[in-house]
């Protein structure tokens, strides 16, 4: 039975370049997840889109002296390209500025607001009496009161990812003068988390197979008390409030509408797709799943405060899980484009087959903990994993065919050499598949590439360049089971490696439509020309 499966990725600040970390944090392995499900055959939508508010950006574009939409078209355009060369097969990838999305984020906002769940309240917020305005918690920075990071925003601590109220700081300071930043009262509308308390912790408690970082934390949040949280901001650029109550100069807060945006990206994926009513069949429908790739400092606001929203206004499905990863480490660092630690992701993208940069950081996605990756390591992978274990032997096994076998023969004659080899690989779509279903994505590649293996080993035992010399028939049987395993572990690696296992299974001809089990080959035909697959590095 197909099943609908929505696939939400966190939405990119178009306010910088991406790195490696970003790629391997998220937005790979929801394509690898999404990918999978399709070719099972469940029905996926896969969205996001570049997040086009908040202080990130406006931070930048004052740093350069451009207009805040100045920044977002440059680094959405850039967004778009990495999507492309990496493949990541979105349904809807948008922008947090569309017609659409206004419309949703209003009705949410006007929903919670009926049912009290938003509320005006008086607050205290940051000020920086030098520049006379009020100041964006991220405009704020000091010492994190939790874990003493120097370096801890307004927002959110980047050290420990607890999120913060820019009073918690110790020290404060303005970001825009460096001054001592004062506190100062003013109003604003804040989501009441407190009177979701409860419904949040029962939802939580009913979660299954979740990492334990995030269940782990996001329990121990709630556990802690939730607290009303501001969901408006002094600041000119974002989303305007539905409710003119605030007087000028406020709008919505940028992590109340990005996350907002999977429900409108998907009805906008509707709308695109001529069906207005699509998208109910992944929010509505009580045996939709849904899961939500994020990094782990996006753990708050996917695992609490979405889910909050989500309660408030009623109805829609909540996350089914949410899979957030850890850090990608560059020598020891957390990888950052802007601290200059590691490559740009588009030096990686001109020097890089995107099959083989996608399998060197599948290799090492950060499921559990922060994991480390060097450049030597990936090329290393590449060249021994990838051109000397896999690619060779779609090269040498495809050679030998075409070379010397006019009339490739099936199975009827299986030795039990023959059929152990292919036995294994019925175990092997149960056992990958199983592991993607459940998000342990790394262990899903290397279970994958232990099958590649298996066939170089099974080579090795039948040794059909020998046989071929003495019993042709015997020879052309070996290779065809040998085929039948290639064709079967570029299915596996398909949704790592989309580009090239297609290349593999399209030169492979087939009795029957593809499926997720060991494949038919047709007997008596040739195999077309792959050519090399990967590029060895020096
Ligand atoms: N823009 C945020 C970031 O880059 C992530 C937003 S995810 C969303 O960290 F769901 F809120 F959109
Ligand atoms: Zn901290």
């Amino acid at each position: 039975m197909s099943k609908n499966i929505l696939v939400s990725v966190a939405w990119p600040y178009a306010s910088g370049s991406r790195h490696l970390g970003h790629i391997g944090g998220a937005y790979l392995p929801a394509d690898i997840f999404a990918r999978y499900h399709r070719i099972i055959g469940n029905k996926v939508i896969m969205v996001s889109g570049s997040d086009a508010h908040g202080t990130p950006i406006t931070v930048r574009a004052d740093a350069e002296g451009v207009k805040p939409i100045d920044i977002v078209n440059k680094y959405h355009a850039e967004f778009l390209r990495y999507w492309e060369k990496l493949n990541i097969s979105w349904d809807n990838y948008t922008t947090t500025m569309t017609e659409t999305h206004i419309e949703v984020v209003h009705d949410i906002f006007n929903t919670l607001l009926e049912k009290g769940y938003i509320e005006k309240q008086k607050s205290i917020q940051a000020y920086d009496p030098s520049e006379n305005r009020f100041l964006p918690d991220r405009y704020v920075e000091g010492i994190c009161p939790y874990c003493e990071y120097k370096e801890a925003r307004g927002d959110q601590c980047d050290n420990c990812s607890k999120t913060l109220d820019p009073e918690e700081l110790i020290n404060p300071v303005s970001k825009i003068s460096g001054n001592k930043a004062e506190f100062k009262e003013t109003e604003h509308f804040f989501l009441k988390l407190s009177s979701l308390q409860k419904e949040l912790g029962d939802y939580l408690d009913s979660r299954e197979g979740w990492r334990p970082h995030v269940i782990n934390w996001a329990k121990s949040f709630v556990n802690e008390g939730l607290i009303d949280r501001a969901i408006t901001r002094d600041l000119d650029w974002g989303i305007t409030i539905p409710v003119d109550e605030l007087g000028p100069g406020k709008k919505i807060y940028v992590w109340f509408e990005a996350v907002i945006g999977y429900l409108s990206a998907s009805k906008e994926w509707s709308k695109l797709n001529d069906n207005e009513d699509s998208w109910k069949d992944w929010w509505l429908n009580k045996d939709a799943e849904s899961y939500y790739f994020v990094g782990k400092d996006n753990i708050p606001f996917h695992a609490v405060i979405w889910p909050c929203i989500l309660l408030g206004y009623g109805a829609l499905n909540l996350p089914t899980n949410v899979p957030a990863n850890q850090y990608i480490l560059i020598k020891g660092e957390k990888a950052s484009s802007s601290r200059g630690v590691g490559k740009t992701l588009e030096e990686y993208l001109d020097e890089w087959n995107p099959d083989a940069l996608r399998y060197a950081l599948a290799s090492s996605l950060p499921e559990q903990s922060d994991t480390e990756i060097s450049e030597d390591e990936m090329i290393r992978r590449n060249n021994e994993e990838l051109v000397a274990t896999w690619g060779n032997l779609v090269q040498r096994v495809s050679t030998l065919i075409n070379k010397n076998i006019d009339d490739l023969q099936s199975l009827s004659e299986a030795t039990s050499e023959d059929q152990e080899l292919i036995s294994q690989f019925e175990k092997a779509y149960e056992s990958v598949g199983k592991l993607i279903e459940k998000v342990e994505l790394k262990s899903a590649l290397q279970e994958s590439m232990r099958f590649v293996s298996t066939v170089n080993a099974y080579l090795n035992n039948t040794e059909p360049w020998k046989v071929l010399k003495s019993d042709k028939e015997r020879a052309s049987r070996i290779l065809y089971s040998a085929l039948t395993a290639i064709d079967s572990c570029a299915n596996l690696l398909y949704p790592f490696m989309p580009t090239t296992s297609l290349k593999v299974r399209n030169s492979i001809p087939r009795d029957s439509n593809f499926e997720w089990s060991v494949n038919k080959i047709k007997t008596g035909v040739k195999l077309e020309e792959i050519g090399l697959l990967f590029k060895k590095f020096d």
